[in-house]
């Protein structure tokens, strides 16, 4: 399998939705809230896909190949594992197995999965706070303990501290769940935090679950490391969870990979979860992920250039308009998260701006019990539509100052 890595990045205007297109779509994100309302929440990007992506789809769709699916002469799980292995030999340099790789058809349901086969009820698994919300619906569904790692305030950026969690864990704590590049805070994990990660992983015995999703959406110099490429220590104590759902902008199509860092784990999993329980994967979410991986890098870099001009326009803006408002430009996502404490906002800050700036963000109280008042926007849109929901904050705040 060969990944196409292109040379040139094709113009994005190519791919931006107009806001009558937007409000065509039916996904959740243009649909949740009135006409009025800027979306500004789910992780759904505003652009149209990779023409590779498309095509790929198209080419099952005039055939109508809606039947129990094959590619290459194997199952077409085959397929998928493979390209999954070479993307991240190219993208990270990480030789991964694709024997190793099991189709899933999205990474909470991956979660849980392995929440299940590594702990039982009333165990404590470490989460990073803030976090992605059904990471923590994870946890309470199946009867799990939250064990917080909060991601502190410190010189600019958000940071954990493991001795602090050293106090928080007991002997009944099996998993960590590492969540890298970082949603909601957008921090990419350096090769030291990581190390850490893995020495406290280690010393307690624990599986560390690492979502990866966002990982191909990083910004700044630091490169994503997989946490099993970190060593063969790493490996043998991982299950990551990856996608080309974010990055692609495909998520309605749930196809999803999970990678077990050694047999031995694969088996243990399988040995819990029946693969015939999670079922296989959508033909077309495979044909989708395998033609991002191999042939959408010229789309994907467009889009990080576009991406990074869009983060940067956003900050400057709010950082010159909106000075008590406090946030750390994200290293990776295309999420920004935002403290509105100095903001004069009464309750919920999400609710303020739905109510009186037509700006849907997401919630910050559904990220971290009692963090009402952040906010976390998607940036993932258009120059035009970013400053319309600035100038909407904007106004909003000044008429409640008044
Ligand atoms: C960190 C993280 N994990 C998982 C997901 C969702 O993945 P899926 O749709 O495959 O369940 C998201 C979606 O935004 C996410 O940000």
């Amino acid at each position: 399998m060969t990944v196409n890595t292109g040379n040139e990045a094709p113009d994005m205007a190519a791919f931006l939705l107009s806001p009558e297109e937007l409000r065509q779509r039916r996904n959740t994100k243009w649909n949740q809230f009135p006409p009025d309302v800027i979306p500004s929440f789910i992780a759904d990007m505003d652009f149209r896909v990779a023409p590779p992506v498309q095509a790929a789809i198209l080419q099952s769709v005039e055939r109508e190949d809606y039947g129990y699916q094959m590619r290459d002469g194997a199952k077409a799980d085959r397929m998928l594992a493979g390209a999954f292995a070479a993307r991240m030999e190219e993208a990270f340099g990480w030789k991964a197995s694709a024997d190793l790789v099991l189709p899933v058809s999205d990474l909470v349901q991956a979660t849980y999965a392995a929440i299940l086969t590594w702990s039982g009820p009333g165990d404590g698994v470490i989460l990073q706070v803030p976090n992605y919300p059904p990471f923590r619906e994870t946890l309470q569904t199946t009867g799990r303990r939250l064990i917080p790692l909060h991601m502190d305030e410190r010189d600019g950026t958000y940071v954990f501290d493991l001795d602090r969690l050293e106090t928080q864990i007991d002997a009944n704590t099996r998993i960590f769940v590492l969540c890298n590049p970082q949603n909601p805070t957008g921090r990419v994990f350096s090769r030291d935090e990581l190390e850490a990660v893995l020495a406290f992983a280690e010393k307690h015995d624990l599986l560390v679950i690492s979502d990866e999703i966002h990982a191909e959406l990083i910004y700044g110099d630091r490169p994503h490391i997989p946490f099993p490429a970190l060593s063969p220590a790493a490996a043998a104590r991982c299950v990551l969870l990856n996608s080309a759902t974010k990055s692609f902008n495909i998520p309605g199509l749930r196809c999803a990979v999970m990678y077990f860092g050694t047999p031995e784990l694969k088996a243990a999993y399988q040995a819990r979860i029946p693969l015939r329980l999670t079922g296989s994967v959508n033909s077309l979410g495979i044909d989708a992920t395998v033609a991002a991986w191999t042939q959408g890098q010229p789309w994907l870099d467009a889009v990080l250039a576009h991406l990074r001009t869009a983060r940067d326009h956003l900050c400057g803006r709010l950082a010159s308009e909106l000075p008590g408002l406090r946030f750390h430009p994200p290293e990776a996502t295309y999420l920004l998260w935002m403290d509105c404490s100095d903001l004069g906002i009464q309750g919920s800050a999400g609710d303020f701006f739905l109510d009186r700036a037509g700006v849907g963000f997401s919630r910050g109280e559904d990220f971290l019990p009692g963090a009402e008042s952040r906010v976390r926007c998607n940036f993932a849109t258009s120059l035009p539509i970013l400053d319309e929901i600035v100038d909407r904050m904007v106004a909003a705040l000044r008429s409640n100052a008044r």
